[in-house]
């Protein structure tokens, strides 16, 4: 049933979502699969690769693989890097299963698996996911020239955040590269897509999951980085201090052109998100209140689209 993943071949995935096997072109011409050839790639990170495959009628998908499945495969000797990828089925596992949680709707989404090229022995495992258009958050702001772009753009992220906490799911890894943004012309507003739940865990998580020292990162609220903690327990806050991290950080790329007085209440709620204290972080329906009258026209409320995914 498996076959060897070749990278120079052709691979096909059903849109389907219900199975989780890949099939050579020959077979899947066979079967009169629609077939995703490999257009390009579009990010080659230190943990993964993302790619893009697209089928005759130029529909695409992004499939994304960890890199440690190849290296594993040539270095299957050295012992502490092949313990090191051990679990590699559990995590792509689990990341699949948290986006599949935070965009239930979203098809498709699915695990592969097969045997790799290089090492027939081993088994390697990938994400299937529809292909996201849009820029990162921080590609957005480089070229914003105004004020209320930005607040306009903090504020879906902070209302897409939240949908994705009701659903359960703390990201684990907000950051500007980790959403996709679109910008609407007409309006102004944008909708915003969370990617990478390689860090995300549930609400019912163990202190393991939410602290993993390997991939620690300063954007994490300090509790997560914390080598002695003993129990900790998954909450929203921990995704809300990230949240303001990445807003300072956001703030520090805008053209010097942009008039940031109208930012500061923002600039100085990030802040208060970045409290040690857990308890001091303002929840995000706090910041979407105070960008909707940020952005209100004196006398007029103002209130963004909500996205039903
Ligand atoms: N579904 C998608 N659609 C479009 N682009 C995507 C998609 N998934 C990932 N990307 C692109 O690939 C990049 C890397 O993806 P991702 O963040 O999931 O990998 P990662 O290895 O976990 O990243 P890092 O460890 O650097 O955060 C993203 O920043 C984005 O530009
Ligand atoms: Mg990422």
């Amino acid at each position: 049933m498996y076959k060897p993943i070749n990278s120079t071949g052709y691979i096909s995935y059903q849109l389907s979502g219900r199975q989780d096997s890949y099939l050579t072109l020959k077979d899947a011409m066979a079967e009169g699969k629609s077939v995703f050839r490999p257009s390009e790639t579009i990010a080659i990170t230190g943990q993964n690769s993302v790619r893009l495959f697209k089928n005759s009628l130029d529909e695409i998908i992004a499939v994304k693989a960890p890199v440690n499945s190849i290296k594993r495969a040539l270095f299957r000797n050295n012992k502490k890097f092949f313990n090191e990828c051990d679990d590699e089925e559990k995590s792509v596992a689990n990341e699949l299963r948290l986006l599949k949680q935070a965009y239930p709707e979203e098809k498709p989404c699915y695990l592969i698996s097969g045997l790799c090229a290089v090492k027939p022995a081993e088994w390697t495992y990938r994400i299937v996911m529809p292909y996201i258009y849009g820029c990162t958050l921080d590609q957005c702001v480089t070229d914003m020239d105004t004020s209320s772009s930005f607040l306009m753009l903090i504020l879906a992220v902070a209302i897409e955040l939240d949908r994705i906490h009701e659903q359960d799911v703390i990201h684990g890894d907000v950051y500007f590269n980790n959403a996709l943004a679109k910008r609407n012309e007409t309006s102004g507003e944008y909708a915003v897509h969370f990617i990478d739940f390689g860090s995300a865990y549930s609400k019912d998580a163990t202190t393991a999951t939410i602290t993993d020292c390997k991939k620690s990162a300063i954007r994490w609220a300090p509790e997560r980085r914390s080598p002695d903690i003993d129990e900790l327990k998954p909450d929203i806050s921990q995704d809300v201090y990230s949240f303001g991290f990445m807003i300072s950080k956001l703030f520090e790329l805008l053209p010097e052109s942009v008039d940031t007085e109208p930012l500061i209440f923002l600039l100085l709620l990030a802040d208060i998100a970045q409290a040690t204290d857990p308890d001091k972080r303002p929840d995000l329906s706090k910041f979407i209140i105070q960008i909707e009258d940020g952005l209100s026209p004196a006398g007029e409320k103002y209130q963004a689209p909500r996205m039903k995914r």
